[in-house]
């Protein structure tokens, strides 16, 4: 393509070295269909007759048809898919297909197709991640009234409504959803018409490609086009954040789920057995989840790092931007094919939960509040009620399970009252602050997710619509 400078062809093991084809011949569609919008605007403004723009639109859809059906491959020493596409359209109309590359550039060819590669995938993503925020939902109903130690430090620190501890990880993954969003909005800006960095002396216009290609806006300034790829850190950062709450999620159920916890069961089926040791369940998919998700941060660190101190505009090391991207979508979509189905079918065993209840400590905070309750200064109560707990763990005795005498002598401002108070269903329903863990409040929480879900789902299909559209 460019052999009108050079003396000697370039060396194979160069070719070898620089090609990118590995990374970028999934986005031949996208390329194409930019391709398409390049020649529409060619021929409005009047580079090309109505005519040739037909017979290239014509010739470049039936590559796309070609390299789906696998007809058309890739040739290693044409680089990459924006110049194998252009050399099949060269070789199938000639001249012609030689006008194609007017006022373009690969640099905004590039940032064209990625992106619109990107929209395209992120509504996959969207799918997917919207099945895990149904989960979450449909098990906050379904355990919102099992009550199950909550933990500060990993130590118990006051009892909750399992209902609660599902709608802590449903909001965060909802926020991940608003993530995915302002990624997907980074994405949605055309490039197309920065040329190699400069913009063009033809009369682009770059407002045309962008409403063909259902952009909503195009980018304003060449240069920050071609040379810029936080829109790709932006959805790095979506998987870095879904994973780093995936990850948390896993480890808590492999904790639970321990003899030593043991109020969740998980399936079986999404449990391994060991080879040596009989008695062994292993949560190895969620130990895997939680192992993988570490790939998200490594992947988008390899880009940061990569732009880091990169100067203006384009540089190749820019064509790398591609390859850890896709393995955290391929992470990512894993994740996805076990967690919602494994999330299911997680039990909670209300009878090893309530053991976390035994010597009654978790009920402190309860007492202290009580103790506020009757005009005593909450550290007053504070200080009272780490006095109680000592004496019951120097007398091996539980909070609840002292008799009226002794609640009498130990904290003399408790009324007959507070006892009955020290229960886990209703500690729970007496946490009843907006957010708060009472069932009352958990089922406000899904109310207000169910609204979150539904917009998020509704911008979510307008995207779609849009797309479908070009
Ligand atoms: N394959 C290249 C990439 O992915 C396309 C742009 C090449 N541009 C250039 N000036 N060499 O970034």
């Amino acid at each position: 393509m460019w052999k009108g400078r050079f003396t000697e062809e370039t060396h194979e093991t160069v070719r070898r070295f620089t090609q990118s084809l590995d990374v970028d011949w999934r986005l031949a569609a996208a390329d194409i269909r930019g391709s398409v919008a390049h020649v529409r605007m060619l021929a409005h403004i009047g580079l090309l007759t109505p005519e040739e723009a037909r017979t290239l639109e014509e010739h470049l859809f039936a590559i796309g048809r070609d390299i789906d059906a696998g007809i058309l491959v890739p040739k290693e020493s044409l680089e990459d898919v924006h110049m194998n596409i252009e050399a099949a359209l060269i070789e199938r109309c000639g001249s012609l297909g030689a006008k194609l590359h007017a006022g373009r550039s690969r640099n905004d060819q590039v940032a064209t197709t990625m992106r619109l590669f990107l929209r395209e995938a992120l509504l996959d993503v969207w799918g997917r991640l919207e099945v895990l925020l149904e989960t979450l939902q449909q098990k906050a109903g379904e355990h919102r009234d099992v009550v199950v130690p909550g933990y500060t430090h990993l130590q118990q620190a006051q009892p909750i409504s399992m209902g609660q501890y599902w709608m802590a990880y449903f909001w965060a993954f909802l926020r991940d959803a608003e993530r995915l969003l302002a990624a997907y909005h980074s994405c949605d800006a055309c490039p197309l018409g920065a040329g190699a960095l400069a913009g063009s002396t033809l009369p682009l216009d770059r407002e045309f490609t962008a409403r063909d290609l259902g952009f909503s806006r195009i980018t304003e300034n060449s240069m920050d086009s071609v040379a810029q790829r936080d829109y790709l850190l932006d959805v790095h950062y979506f998987f870095v954040s879904f994973g780093l709450h995936a990850s948390r999620l896993a480890e808590d159920l492999i904790i639970y789920s321990s003899t030593e916890f043991g109020w969740i069961e998980l399936p079986d089926a999404f449990c391994t057995g060991s080879s040596i040791m009989p008695q062994k369940k292993n949560p190895d998919v969620l130990e895997l989840l939680r192992g993988k998700a570490g790939q998200f941060v490594g992947h988008m660190t390899d880009l940061m790092v990569s732009v880091k101190g990169l100067p203006l505009t384009y540089n190749r090391d820019l064509q790398e931007d591609k390859r850890g991207l896709w393995a955290s979508f391929e992470v990512y979509f894993q994740i996805l094919s076990v967690l919602p189905d494994l999330l299911a079918r997680v039990g909670v065993s209300a009878e090893k939960a309530r053991r976390g209840f035994s010597d009654g400590f978790i009920f402190a905070t309860d007492v202290a509040e009580y103790l506020v309750g009757r005009g005593i200064p909450f550290r007053e109560a504070h200080e009272k009620v780490g006095r109680l707990v000592r004496w019951c763990v120097e007398e091996k005795r539980a909070l609840t399970g002292l008799s009226s005498d002794e609640w009498r002598r130990l904290l003399p401002e408790a009324e007959a009252d507070l006892p009955g108070l020290l229960v886990p269903e209703t500690s729970v329903e007496r946490r009843k602050t907006l957010g708060g863990t009472s069932p009352e409040q958990v089922r406000w929480q899904q109310a207000q997710g169910m609204d979150a879900l539904n917009g998020l789902r509704e911008t979510f299909r307008g995207k779609k619509e849009i797309l479908s559209g070009t």
